[in-house]
């Protein structure tokens, strides 16, 4: 039995049970075949479907999930570090332990976090886990949308737009497709933020056949998922400062233990990650 399959049984709330209203478990949703592959319950047959015909292409996939939960710990404690004391986390995923506000509010419990996801289970199981403070607000709303997100009275509500923002995008520029402008998409995020702003950005890597045949079985179920070439993904970062070790593989950012880079399994090699500043 597998870490994810332990968590999984020791859930005391099966997922397939009662659905939030307005969520269709027929439809498989990046979301909650990601809640699978992290070892989370709010996923449903369709999903796990999914996910099982991902990890037959990548046997350690989960492993990688557990990389993408990793490197945003550490890459949330270390923009609390340079003094940013507000988050938003687009494509923020079902709510799991340790996220982003509860990461920043231990260090510093004045931050600000605003989780924003298009598909609305993530608000519909975030609604109770967030009550619990109000320096923290979840939204549904599509990336695709900028207006939707930076206008939006709750966001504007807990950020303000005059001092340095961490916009995270984790997981998430790969499901917007080529002719929906990404790259576009993400300048008109960074044009609104000050000097002093962050972009926390992780993407699939375009690796060869493992990568090709995954992005057929997410485009086939979801439409969405590119697996872009690091040259593409290093063009996100176009105009910014990029810290330090730069563009790498999510377990080589700043790892707590030293790794070899010779030691990571292919499913490692799927997502790379970085920071960078706006200067
Ligand atoms: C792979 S999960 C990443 C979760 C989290 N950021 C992490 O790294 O652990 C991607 C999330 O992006 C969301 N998503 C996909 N397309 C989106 C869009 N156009 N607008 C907002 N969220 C989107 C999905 O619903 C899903 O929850």
């Amino acid at each position: 039995m597998s870490e994810n399959d332990e968590i999984r049984a020791a859930s005391t709330e099966p997922a397939g049970e009662r659905p939030p209203p307005g969520i269709d478990v027929n439809v498989p949703s990046v979301a909650r075949i990601y809640d699978y592959l992290i070892g989370g319950k709010d996923n449903y047959a369709a999903d796990r479907e999914v996910a099982r015909k991902l990890i037959a292409v990548a046997p350690d996939l989960e492993h990688d999930a557990g990389s993408h939960r990793a490197i945003l710990h550490r890459g949330v404690r270390f923009l609390v570090e340079q003094g940013i004391r507000q988050f938003v986390d687009i494509g923020s995923g079902l709510p799991t332990a340790q996220n982003t506000h509860q990461v920043a509010q231990a260090l510093a419990p004045e931050t600000h976090v605003v989780y924003v996801d298009n598909d609305p289970i993530v608000l519909a199981h975030g609604r109770a886990l967030l009550a619990e403070n109000d320096r923290t607000t979840v939204i549904t709303a599509d990336l695709r949308e900028p207006a939707s997100i930076l206008k939006n009275p709750d966001v504007l509500r807990l950020i303000d737009f005059d001092r340095p923002v961490a916009l995270m995008l984790l997981g998430v520029i790969h499901h917007i497709n080529d002719d929906e402008d990404p790259g576009g998409l993400l300048r008109t995020y960074l044009e609104a933020l000050p000097s002093g702003s962050w972009l926390f950005l992780t993407h699939f890597l375009h690796i060869g056949p493992e990568s090709e045949q995954l992005e057929r079985v997410m485009q086939g179920s979801h439409k969405s998922g590119r697996f872009r070439e690091r040259a593409e993904i290093a063009a996100y970062l176009d105009g910014l400062e990029t810290v330090e070790p730069g563009l790498v593989y999510l377990d080589l950012w700043r790892p707590e233990q030293p790794i070899d880079e010779a030691t990571l399994s292919v499913s490692q090699r799927l997502v790379l990650g970085a920071i960078a500043r706006k200067p």
